[in-house]
């Protein structure tokens, strides 16, 4: 690993190691055109940074206030599922590696670690659980009741997966679990059809739900609750309305709706409809460089998350890899502080970066 030295070098290492049927397609893939895919991380070059000198950055403290307790740098690890799809030690190893860099770890509904397995693993990462909201409500109850006896903070409820996104090719090429993984939530045979993430014609989740379910979710825990998916002020202005705590501004990793704005591009108009209020706003998608995240942070976002760079160190090296994915984006933006004359990272503010059109 020594000779990977950014991000986009674990991607190019996991992809030689990642060849069975369809894997790779199912964890890089975005959908239809990849529009959402690509301009996610294109859109970041449509920012650069001011940078300001003679100011003295001889000591940076990128730490950061996230619901009320610390992390040590702004960027924690987004929800993916089935992680034992990159390594076989999966979600356990991801969120030892996170809390080994003292940050937050969003395990996702469709883990292959259980909740309770990967609380037990990484007793000290900070740990947040999504839900996907599921058609029968005793599922989302015991989800629930089990995260918040398992010690996770908060809820992260994914708003963006009514249907599954058409990947092509998930479509052309199926993939499987490796043998032994499963879904771990899900003791039945319906929870664990992996295939149900292939086929996006058939409803995988109660596509009935509306604004009434952040009540009855409140009703069911005190845990934090954060909604992800987010891209326009209207919901933003919802969420504040049903007084949650954070909002993710994302377009699924491009795998979902294919015809949205890259999520930076979507920020301000999410932080202008939050206002001064408590609600916390973040964002995931197309962050590959600490510079990416200095970006962010001037845009009005507190905390960013990211996806697949963190799968690449998995598959790559496994806990030790995720630790060292998420140490490039740590060391990165500790040098985009000190080039900027930005000694904290709570400093950066709308006059650190510009907007502006590559030729
Ligand atoms: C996906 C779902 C599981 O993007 O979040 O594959």
């Amino acid at each position: 690993m020594l000779k990977l030295v950014c991000v986009d070098d674990f991607y190019t290492a996991a992809k030689s190691k990642l060849t069975a049927d369809g894997t790779w397609d199912y964890l890089e893939g975005g959908s239809d055109d990849q529009f959402a895919l690509q301009q996610s991380r294109k859109a970041f070059q449509r920012y650069v940074v001011r940078p300001r000198f003679l100011r003295d950055v001889s000591t940076r403290d990128l730490s950061a206030t996230i619901l009320g307790k610390n992390v040590s740098f702004p960027v924690g690890v987004a929800p993916m599922a089935m992680q034992k799809l990159a390594h076989p030690d999966g979600e356990c190893a991801a969120a030892m590696g996170a809390g080994a860099v003292g940050t937050i770890y969003i395990l996702s509904t469709m883990s292959t670690c259980s909740i309770e397995e990967v609380a037990n693993a990484a007793p000290n990462t900070r740990l947040w659980f999504q839900l996907y909201y599921q058609k029968d409500r005793n599922v989302n109850i015991d989800l629930i009741s089990r995260a918040e006896k398992a010690g996770y903070e908060a809820l992260v409820l994914t708003l963006d997966t009514q249907m599954i996104g058409k990947r092509r090719g998930n479509l052309r090429t199926p993939f499987n679990l490796p043998e032994n993984a499963k879904l771990a939530n899900f003791e039945s045979s319906a929870g664990n059809d992996v295939n149900k993430m292939r086929d996006n014609s058939k409803p995988v989740r109660d596509m009935s739900v509306t604004w009434d379910v952040i009540n009855w979710i409140r009703g069911q825990t005190t845990m934090k609750l954060v909604l992800k998916g987010i891209l326009t002020g209207e919901d933003a202005t919802l969420a504040v309305e049903n007084k949650v705590d954070g909002i993710i501004v994302s377009n699924h990793g491009g795998r979902q709706l294919d015809c949205v704005l890259p999520p930076i591009d979507a920020l301000a108009e999410v932080v202008a409809a939050v206002g001064k209020s408590d609600c916390e706003v973040y964002m995931d998608g197309g962050v590959s460089l600490g510079s990416d995240v200095f970006k962010a942070l001037a845009l009005g976002a507190k905390m960013v998350f990211v996806g697949r760079g963190v799968l690449w160190g998995l598959a790559v090296g496994g806990q030790q890899g995720v630790t060292k994915v998420l140490d490039i984006y740590r060391s990165e933006l500790d040098l985009t502080l000190a080039l900027s004359g930005v000694a904290k990272s709570c400093q950066i503010n709308s006059a650190c970066v510009q907007a502006y059109s590559p030729q």
